[in-house]
This record gives structure tokens, C-alpha cells and sequence, in this order.
């Protein structure tokens, strides 16, 4: 048997990026023979094992066949005489389709390292079209390398768009689209991943309501950059600028849905998105089954985000509700969360990305002096239960009002 280095570990050793993970593929192998060495299957029918000594993936080469819809419609034919060649030509990219032996010669039948040079992320073969979970793959692969100069190959996006079209998008399961789209976000450039899903088509299948955001007009006093699609791809990267954790990152893209219902007579103006966008950002985050802590924050973002702009100006009482909304006092993590989504929504606007954001501070400021009135004092006044919580409820009020003075002192 030939064992080879495969996929991201030869790609990104060639782009002199380190390697975290590497892939093999074995040739002139069998199944018996593998498990005889000691590699543990991954699977009952899958021609995958993991070595026994460092847990990396062996996969013995196969050529995959299309026998139905979606992801289960695979059937695998993996024997020790399918080829490297023809190992390497069902996999998604030219890049991501060269083989490296143990003396680091390439085999490289599909011209990857040309791609490579000429930063192009450009299909193998016909066989792409076997796994739809690959348009969001090579979307991904844009956002990670947009910073190196890698565009995508119009035949590809065209192979994408027909992809998009032919309804297979909708076969992949919450999770494999998910795991594309958690890992897109968290890239360099997160709105390339959006902006080419939406080149090919793929955003208006996958994400309708944020398709439906551009060519929606806003305030120019507000807005320099005008369309709220345009304005979301900017919020985005300025969240990946920031390094905002994914949480945030995912609250950006959701903020403001709710634009995208406005009817056209009430243009720029949109008012009251933050309510109608709630069922928007609930029909998302469920599609995607979204992690609990996403899904929570962009609810929550989507809510209060002008809140939050308008914090300067916000009434005593009002600031009380946003913040016992929040729950501040068990939850400080996520306020801090909220106003890094309302500061990147603040600077994702054409010319106003260095603007100062005092209302951040101020927040903070207010959430402090909010946790800082004590129980004791009112349990020792004899206070319980829900008398307690109005208590406490008074004091923070006062405490929030005696805030706002000293701020505006
Ligand atoms: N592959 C593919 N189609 C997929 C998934 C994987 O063709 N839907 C192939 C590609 O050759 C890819 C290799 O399997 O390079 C390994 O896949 P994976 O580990 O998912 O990705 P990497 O390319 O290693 O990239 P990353 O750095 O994102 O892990």
C-alpha cells in the first residue's frame, strides 16, 4: 500500500500557513488490511479509519457515486485498485487536490498548484456537483482567503449556481450547513462567505431574509452606505476586525432582518424593524439549529440594538427594563456581548468605521451601578420573595437615576 498527505495539510503547507490537521489517503489498500495494522474503522461502511497512534484519518481511496438526493445518496466504492488519480478527482477543489509522499513529491493531476499560485478556487470535475455541502465549503474557503487574493472561478460559481438552483441545498441537514457556517463566520473576511452564497444564488435559498436586505434603502444621514445588505457585509467584517467571538458574529448578520419586511412606501425609513425582525431571526436560528447562546444573543441584539444607540438617551426606567431584560446581574457576559453587536453595527457604515461609540461605555457604566445596589440591607429590612424583587427593583432605579445625573454632570 502508498500512504499520502491530502486536502488542507498539502494546500496550506504550499501557502506557508501552518497545519493543524492532516488527512491521508491510502492506495492498493483493503479494508482487512487496515484493521490488521491496527487502525480503528470510523464508521460500519465508510472507508475511513483512524491511526492508532495519533487519531488521524485514513481514508482508503474511493470514488463516490450519486445514488439519491441529499447527503445520505451516497454509495462509496473503495478497492485497492481505485487509483490516486481517481481518488483526487471527486474531491471538491483543484487546491484541495494534491497528493504529497513521505519525500514531499506532489502529485498534483489537476493542476492545484497552478490554482494556487494564480489564487483561484476552481472545481476538479463534473463530480463537485455530487456534494452540495461544497458550495458553502468554497464560500468558506473565499472568506479564509480572500486576504491572500483568491477569487472563485466563474465556471465554479456557475457549477454553484446551478447547484443552488436545482433545489439540492435544502437536502443538507442543520447540522453540516451549520458547522459551514459557524466556521465561515469566525474567518478573516466573513462577508465574502455571504457575498459569494450570494453571487451564486446559494443566500437566497439558504437565507432568504438576508438576501431579501439588498436593494433595501436607509436613511443616508445614518446610513452613508445606504443598502442594508451592503451594511450587514460591513457590520460582519467589522465583527471579525473586532475578533468578536461567534456569538456576536452571528447577532451581526441577524441584527436587521426586519428591514427586509418594510413595505417599499414607508422606504428609507423602518419603522419598528427591530419587532417585525424577531420571527425572521427565530425562523433562522431554527433552521440552522443554531447553539442556544447564538440563537439567544441575536434575539436579543435584533430587540434592543437602537435601544443601545440611544442608550445616552434613554429614560432611568427604560435603562432599568434593558438591563433586567439582559438579567446583567447573572448574566454580565452576554451584555458585553450585546453592545459589541451594537458597537459593530455602529461602524459598519460607509466612512464611519472609526467613529468613537460612548454609548458602550456608558452601558457598562450603568449595568455597574445597577449590580452594585446590595441585597442585605433590604433582607434585613424584612423584605421577601416578591416584594423583595420590587424592592430591589426601586433601588437599582434610584441607583440608575443618581447614574445618569453624574454622567451628565
Ligand atoms: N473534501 C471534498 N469535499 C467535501 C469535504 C472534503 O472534496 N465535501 C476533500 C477535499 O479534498 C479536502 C479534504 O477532503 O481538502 C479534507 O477535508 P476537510 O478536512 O473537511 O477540509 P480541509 O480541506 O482539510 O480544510 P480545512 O482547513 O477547512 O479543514
Amino acid at each position: 500500500m502508498q500512504i499520502f498527505k491530502v486536502g488542507g495539510a498539502v494546500r496550506d503547507r504550499l501557502l506557508g500557513l501552518p497545519v493543524t490537521d492532516i488527512d491521508w489517503v491510502v492506495v492498493g489498500a483493503t479494508a482487512d488490511e487496515m484493521l490488521a495494522k491496527g487502525y480503528r474503522p470510523v464508521g460500519a461502511d465508510f472507508p475511513v479509519f483512524l491511526h492508532p497512534k495519533t487519531g488521524e484519518e485514513y481514508a482508503l481511496a474511493r470514488t463516490e457515486r450519486k445514488s439519491g438526493r441529499g447527503y445520505g445518496g451516497f454509495t462509496f466504492h473503495a478497492s485497492p485498485e481505485v487509483t490516486l488519480e481517481e481518488d483526487l478527482i471527486r474531491r471538491d477543489l483543484t487546491i484541495n487536490a494534491i497528493a504529497e509522499d513521505d519525500l514531499q513529491n506532489l502529485t498534483d493531476p489537476y493542476h492545484g498548484q497552478r490554482d494556487l499560485e494564480a489564487r483561484i478556487l476552481r472545481h476538479v470535475s463534473p463530480a463537485f456537483a455530487e456534494d452540495p455541502l461544497r458550495v458553502l465549503r468554497v464560500a468558506r474557503f473565499a472568506a479564509r482567503y480572500a486576504s491572500l487574493g483568491f477569487a472563485v472561478a466563474p465556471e465554479t460559481l456557475e457549477l454553484m449556481r446551478q447547484l443552488s438552483e436545482s433545489g439540492e441545498l435544502q437536502a443538507l441537514t442543520a447540522e453540516r450547513s451549520w458547522k459551514e457556517i459557524s466556521r465561515a463566520l469566525m474567518e478573516d473576511q466573513p462577508q465574502v462567505f455571504i457575498q459569494v452564497l450570494r453571487d451564486c444564488g446559494a443566500l437566497k435559498v439558504l437565507m432568504p431574509e438576508v438576501d431579501a436586505l439588498f436593494g433595501v434603502p436607509q436613511p443616508e444621514a445614518h446610513h452613508p452606505e445606504i443598502d442594508t445588505g451592503l451594511h450587514t457585509l460591513s457590520v460582519l467584517e467589522q465583527s471579525a476586525l473586532h475578533k468578536q467571538p461567534l456569538t456576536v458574529r452571528w447577532a451581526c448578520l441577524l441584527h436587521d432582518l426586519g428591514k427586509g419586511l418594510t413595505p417599499e412606501e414607508e422606504w428609507p425609513r423602518h419603522i419598528a424593524h427591530e419587532h417585525t425582525g424577531l420571527k425572521l431571526i427565530k425562523a433562522v436560528n431554527e433552521r440552522f439549529k443554531a447553539p442556544k447562546d447564538c440563537q439567544e444573543l441575536a434575539l436579543l441584539v435584533g430587540k434592543y440594538h437602537t435601544h443601545c444607540h440611544r442608550a445616552l438617551e434613554l429614560k432611568a426606567s427604560t435603562l432599568l427594563e434593558l438591563l433586567q431584560s439582559f438579567d446583567v446581574y447573572r448574566r454580565p457576559q452576554r451584555f458585553e456581548e450585546f453592545i459589541g453587536a451594537c458597537e459593530m453595527d455602529a461602524r459598519g457604515r460607509k466612512g464611519l468605521e472609526q467613529r468613537s461609540y460612548p454609548q458602550a461605555d456608558y452601558l457598562r457604566g450603568a449595568a455597574q451601578a445597577a449590580r452594585e445596589v446590595a441585597v442585605q440591607p433590604l433582607l434585613e429590612k424584612g423584605f421577601k420573595g416578591p416584594e423583595l424583587g420590587e424592592a430591589l427593583k426601586r433601588e437599582r432605579l434610584k441607583a440608575l437615576k443618581a447614574y445618569k445625573d453624574r454622567a451628565s454632570a
